[in-house]
């Protein structure tokens, strides 16, 4: 005779054959794992401070050009970094970038390549670059140890104005050599510059060649005599070029340069794409190795006759192991005194500074 299953325990095995039932039928079961091991993590990350329009403008520049497989973000507004995030994290159908992420705690930048930093105050309608030095110093002495701790072996990249004496904090702070802190320095105002000789010529600006060195801003120096389209040198045409009488009025195109943020800034309020596609260019370089020449901001203690702790502009060589050299440029006494007065204005700032 059969015994009786009692009805307490058949309630329970058809419970039981329900859960295998959905188990079955679960998502879960999808994906079955092949690896044992933990997954190998980012192998090329890039972490952007500073979500304001430089920030977020670089962002996306460096999504667009799918130059990392993560992308980090950091600020101190928690709602804003949240939203951006969300917002471009929205947009990854479109990206090949695999992972966004975002925090106020840096160890979400952990294993970085690149760390772009904008954070800061940015200027002020009318406002010169160097004036916001103290505020973005103090900014600075958090951000910087923060980025080594979890990236000790990262490229920095400062971008925040004004931007050569931020580069030096950034150097002292962090402690690398000198060929891991990079600033964004001239690339810009050289990007300004062959955009305007475009104009003029109805060239491309990347067959337009010139290069603006020395400080980023109000005392930057256009070396004239490398002005060239196709290797034919403008100054071997227009002697008088960049002189106060030259008929064409070159110094005008230097004077726009300069004057470009500030245009910019009384306009629209900021400046953000320029800068954002001018750091993801070298940002490229890095990630992709390059070995690319950019005007970018580095040590020139003993360049150009300049002696104290400054960085300014010069053309470097940008790779995966940072700035590996510099070109020496070929420049006239007038450029080297130029570039001597930018360092001693800069040096005059950075010696008041309390690291
Ligand atoms: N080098 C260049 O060519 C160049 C060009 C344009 C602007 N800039 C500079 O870039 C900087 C940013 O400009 P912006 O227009 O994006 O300003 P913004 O005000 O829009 O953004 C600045 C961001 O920094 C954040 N921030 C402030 N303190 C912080 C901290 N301790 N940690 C993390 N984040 C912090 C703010 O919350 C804000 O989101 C300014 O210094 C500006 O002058 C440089």
């Amino acid at each position: 005779m059969k015994a009786s299953v009692p009805l307490q325990l058949q309630s329970d095995q058809r419970e039981r054959e329900r859960e295998r039932e959905a188990a079955k039928m679960s998502t879960h079961e999808l994906l079955s794992r092949v690896m044992k091991e933990e997954p190998v993590g980012s192998r090329s990350k890039v972490t952007v401070v500073g979500v304001g329009m430089v920030g977020m403008a670089s962002a996306v520049s460096v999504l667009l050009k799918d130059l990392c497989d993560e992308l980090a973000l950091v600020d101190v507004m928690e709602d804003k970094l949240k939203g951006e995030a969300m917002d471009l994290q929205h947009g990854a159908l479109f990206l090949k970038t695999h992972k966004i992420v975002a925090d106020k705690d840096y160890s979400v930048t952990a294993n970085s390549k690149v760390v772009v930093v904008t954070a800061g105050a940015r200027q002020q309608e009318g406002e010169s670059r160097l004036n916001l030095v103290q505020r973005n110093v103090n900014i600075f002495k958090f951000i910087i140890p923060n980025i080594v701790k979890y990236s000790p072996n990262c490229i920095l990249l400062v971008v925040s104005n004004p931007v050569d004496i931020l580069t030096y904090v950034a150097w002292k702070l962090s402690g690398f050599p000198r060929h891991r802190v990079i600033g964004s320095g001239t690339n810009l105002d050289s990007a300004r510059f062959r955009h305007l000789m475009g104009e003029k010529f109805h060239l491309h600006p990347s067959s337009c060649h010139g290069w603006i060195i020395g400080e980023h801003g109000d005392s930057s120096v256009a070396v004239w005599s490398g002005v060239n389209v196709a290797g034919v040198s403008l100054q071997k045409l227009n002697p008088k070029m960049g002189a106060e009488d030259d008929g064409e009025h070159w110094k005008e195109v230097h004077k726009k340069v300069v004057d470009g943020a500030y245009e910019v800034i009384r306009l629209k309020g900021y400046t953000s794409w320029a800068i954002g596609m001018s750091v993801a260019d070298l940002v490229e370089s890095v990630m992709k190795n390059l070995h690319r020449v950019h005007p970018v901001s580095t040590l020139v203690q003993g360049l150009h006759g300049v002696k104290d702790e400054v960085f300014l502009s010069v053309p470097c060589v940008l790779g995966s192991s940072g700035l590996t050299d510099v070109v020496h440029m070929t420049l006239k006494p007038e450029e080297e005194q130029q570039l001597m007065k930018s360092a001693d204005t800069l040096w005059g700032v950075q010696k008041e500074l309390t690291l």
